[in-house]
């Protein structure tokens, strides 16, 4: 009785049924009420649009499912913790929360020039003009402003940050003293979003310790690395308990070791010419 005016017309509505219709009818007899055209053109499209939207959920899901049990497993939680921490555990170290954009004025204290060396350590680098690097965790730019002197005129700095406030400190910087190849980018906690292939050296300056995911950053960043292309590490000495320094915040050299085992680096050398810090050096595996 009612199928007549629909039969009529493409433009269905709900609002075209007797109340009665719609209390009585199931959905499968109201479906059949339905014109032939009606159902081709209304009916069918819009659930194969929900079936793709419901298949593809579940797909990201089952995804997703799969990335967060491989990270819990990788990782492991405890509640109770260092103060300093953040009460996850990798390997058997607790990863250090992150320093704050508040505390920038404690990267460019004066004194760091002599409790840290830092032109002895970019000379350890070995720099080429022309080559590419990436300051990961760069916060100011104190270490990538020196390492752009020495990479210039061609070469680069990727200065790599998850605080938008750091970089917005290492950009200002970067343009009072006129240094044009520096380029700041915003990564994430598990992703430095560097293009693959294309960076010479991944420079690491008392920061990996910081790493949310350290095993994910790690793995992106050896994508980004050239085939020669190499990473190193500058972590304060665990070893040394004169270094003062809270504990969380220092790296044994075994310790750093133990966590690039599992990735496609070959340890090359542990240089020791810092007060304060080793500088951890790999290569990228072929
Ligand atoms: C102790 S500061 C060191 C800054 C700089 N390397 C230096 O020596 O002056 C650590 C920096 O690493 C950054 N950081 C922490 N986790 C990061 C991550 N997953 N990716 C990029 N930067 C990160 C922090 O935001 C902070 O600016």
């Amino acid at each position: 009785m009612c199928a007549r005016p629909l039969e009529s017309s493409v433009r269905f509505s709900v609002a075209n049924l007797p109340n009665r219709t719609i209390a009585r009818y199931p959905l499968s007899r109201m479906v059949f009420l339905l014109s032939a055209r009606m159902r081709a053109e209304v009916l069918y499209p819009a659930v194969a649009v929900l079936l793709t939207m419901a298949f593809s959920g579940f797909c990201n899901g089952a995804q997703s499912a799969d990335l967060s049990t491989a990270s819990v497993s990788r990782y492991e939680y405890h509640s109770v913790h260092d103060p300093d921490g953040i009460g996850k555990f990798y390997l058997g170290r607790e990863i250090a929360a992150v320093m704050g954009h508040q505390g920038a004025d404690w990267l460019e204290r004066p004194e760091r020039e002599q409790e840290e060396q830092p032109a002895r350590l970019v000379e350890q680098l070995k720099l080429k003009p022309g080559d590419v690097v990436a300051d990961i965790g760069a916060g100011t730019g104190y270490v990538s402003r020196r390492l752009a002197t020495k990479v210039a005129p061609r070469g680069k700095v990727l200065a790599v940050d998850i605080q938008p406030e750091m970089l917005n400190l290492l950009t200002n910087q970067m343009a009072s003293l006129g240094i044009t190849n520096v380029v700041p980018v915003l990564g994430t906690e598990s992703d430095p979003k560097l293009p693959p292939n294309s960076v010479d050296l991944v420079l690491m300056v008392d920061v990996y310790h910081e790493f949310e995911f350290p095993y994910e950053m790690m793995s992106a960043i050896c994508r980004s690395l050239r085939p020669s292309g190499r990473v190193v590490f500058v972590e304060f000495r665990a070893e040394d308990p004169q270094v003062p320094i809270k504990p969380l915040h220092k790296m044994s050299e075994a310790q750093v070791r133990k966590e690039m085992a599992p990735l496609p680096l070959r340890w090359v050398e542990t240089i020791e010419v810092l007060p304060r810090q080793h500088i951890i050096v790999f290569v990228r595996q072929p």
